[in-house]
């Protein structure tokens, strides 16, 4: 959560930093505030609100002129979103500025010994005691900056990403990850620092990626110079070369990045299987698999670790792994794994799913994971993430930078790498047919054109979406591998739309949630060709008896769904297994235009953020 960005060069400062917080923006959107160097002082602009407010503040307020400067869009932790708990913080002595992604876990007692020290406080935050440590350490122990960061870090108990500089030397920033990313941008003669490598795509393919207990000192025109936090050593910089490009962070003429990104789902969903699958010659090659493959095929059962959007897409696998690969699985929710002292042993695989690979619930629970002796598997979506790396082995989704923040083709993308590996194991292990196997395949080859088909509904998507835009409350249902759609389609309309919703295995119903159903009661039933359509269109009449009103997905072709139903909207026809990349799509955009007439900002609802890096 919370975006950082910092530039030193020779162009100006304010443009690269106010643009790269723009597109920060989905990463938390409290605050945002700015610190400027323009060559004799440094000017400090912040405010509450969105990136557009601070820009128009700076206008009245300060000038924007110099080659050195740090930015911070925020998603409160300690202090509530206002003018004066925004970043950047100065220290007392107004000669350190600072931006910061992360929690000090530790401030409180070292704002006391502070304060004890003579300073005092403005702002609510752990990070003005981070500025202020780092200032008490530079006087007492007569250090350079960097060396006062390293001491004040080794001090302070939590996570971080942090850029800072000097007023006096003007020359350098110096910056530290531990918990929350941050890279830097190689040009020549100028460095960018950012949460991550988007603010500064149009200007180098260069970046390093800070690892976790690490810190750098970036001097203008010169070098950087990376060291372990603890220990002192130094380390050789890593520079990768940046695979995005700027068309993948822009809108693209769609109305938001939400919209883009569902729409973009056939080409993403192709891109996370091409080259991974071979349906012609019945080959499913996952690099990352090919030398782990014994430790799942003899695992006693998989535990999958994940939050949100990406927990649901562990749910779907459940079904897949349990069917295919018949291997025991059991899905988790990291918050909840972390904290209950699971039993795990060598003989569990643990696949950790995260879009951002940087959830501070997911890394926890791997490494949790791993100190039990389990074998860690991840499935993340930006590559280099901590996840990534935290894990033993893996298997990137290719979804591209994900922005808006509700996920879409993070998900569908997810359940395209667990189809793939459920399909591999199964292989492997011969519990799955051949021609079932070839089935699946050649299937999962025709679903991107398939999802293009189910994206032809959107404008009688929107249709519905009118009609119910004004309800309080929705219920999904869905059931066997469409259940964690319901999940799903519920968790998307909630946090976009703010309207209540509730998913719910079908069957369900009637162990409670029946008690609802009224003539104002929308419900969204998934009922698709499946095994349990039958069962699927009692649940619809238990429901239309009470009077409550039936949102269908249905399958092309379907006749007695669509008879009973108030509203459908169709998919094509596709193996069980493989319904929820279509299912999903139809609910995404349901929500979408929900959320659009309701004037509701979608790409960046109230009081989220688009990757959790706290508990
Ligand atoms: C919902 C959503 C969140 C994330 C969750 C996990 O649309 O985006 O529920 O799925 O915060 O994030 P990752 O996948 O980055 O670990």
């Amino acid at each position: 959560m919370c975006g950082i960005v910092g530039y030193i060069g020779n162009r100006e400062a304010y443009p690269i930093i106010l643009n790269g917080l723009k597109r920060l923006e989905y990463r938390g959107y409290d605050s945002a505030g700015i610190a400027l160097y323009d060559g004799e002082k440094m000017h400090l602009s912040k405010t509450k609100g969105k990136v557009a407010d601070l820009e128009e503040r700076v206008k009245s307020e300060i000038p924007t002129k110099g080659s050195l400067g740090i930015g911070h869009t925020r998603w409160a932790t300690h202090g509530v979103p206002n003018d004066i708990n925004s970043h950047p913080h100065v220290s007392n002595s107004g000669e350190l500025v600072i931006i910061h992604n992360g929690i000090i876990e530790n401030y409180a007692t070292l704002k006391k010994e502070l304060i004890n020290r003579g300073y005092t406080f403005e702002s609510d935050t752990d990070t003005e005691v981070l500025v202020n440590l780092i200032e008490e350490i530079q006087k007492q122990e007569n250090v350079k900056l960097g060396k006062a960061v390293q001491i004040a870090l080794n001090q302070v108990v939590g996570a971080y990403a942090i850029a800072l500089f000097d007023v006096k030397k003007p020359d350098e920033i110096v910056v530290a990850k531990l918990g929350s990313p941050l890279a830097i941008g190689i040009g020549e003669d100028e460095f960018f620092i950012a949460s991550d490598a988007s603010p500064f795509i149009e200007f180098t393919n260069n970046a390093i990626y800070l690892e976790d207990e690490e810190m750098a000192i970036i001097r203008k025109g010169r070098d950087i110079k990376i060291r372990k936090i603890k220990g002192d050593t130094l380390v050789d910089p890593y520079i990768q070369e940046l695979k995005m490009n700027l068309e993948q962070i822009e809108k693209g003429g769609y109305d938001h990045f939400m919209l883009k990104e569902i729409y973009e789902q056939p080409a993403v969903i192709k891109d996370t299987y091409r080259g991974r699958l071979l349906a012609d010659k019945g080959i499913v090659r996952l690099g990352g698999l090919e030398n782990y493959i014994e430790k799942f095929t003899n695992a006693d059962r998989i535990i999958i670790v994940a939050c949100g959007t990406s927990w649901h897409a562990g749910l779907v696998a459940e079904y897949i792994f349990e069917e295919w690969a018949r291997i025991p699985v059991e899905v988790e929710y990291a918050s909840e794994f972390r904290y209950r002292n699971p039993i795990i042993t060598s003989k569990d695989v643990v696949i950790a799913i995260s879009q951002s690979g940087e959830t501070a619930d997911t890394l926890a629970a791997i490494k949790l994971a791993k100190q039990k002796g389990a074998f860690v598997y991840g499935i993340c979506n930006v590559v280099g993430s901590t996840i990534s790396r935290e894990t033993h082995s893996g298997t990137y989704t290719h979804a591209g930078p994900e922005i808006g923040v509700a996920s879409t083709k993070a998900f569908t993308t997810q359940i395209t790498v667990l189809t793939l590996i459920a399909l591999k194991l199964a292989k492997e292990k011969g519990t799955i047919s051949q021609s079932d196997f070839m089935l699946h395949l050649r299937e999962l080859e025709l679903i991107p054109s398939k999802v293009e088909e189910a994206l032809k509904s959107n404008d009688k998507i929107e249709e519905i979406a009118e009609v119910f835009k004004d309800v309080s409350n929705f219920l999904y249902l869905g059931r066997g591998y469409n259940f964690p759609v319901a999940l799903e389609g519920a968790l998307k309309l909630k946090e976009i739309s703010y309207i209540h919703a509730e998913g719910y295995p079908a069957a369900e119903m009637k162990h409670g949630p029946i008690a609802l159903i009224d003539e104002h009661m929308p419900v969204v039933v998934i009922a698709i060709n499946s095994n349990h359509y039958e069962k699927v269109v009692s649940n619809i009449q238990e429901i239309k008896s009470r009077k409550g009103i039936i949102i269908a997905v249905v399958t092309e072709g379907d006749k007695d769904v669509k008879e009973m139903a108030d509203y459908y909207m169709e998919v094509p026809n596709t193996p069980e297994a493989l319904t929820p990349l279509l299912t999903t799509i139809s609910l995404q955009l349901l929500s979408y235009h929900i959320a659009v007439m309701l004037n509701r900002n979608v790409d960046q609802p109230r009081n989220l953020a688009k990757s959790v890096t706290v508990e």
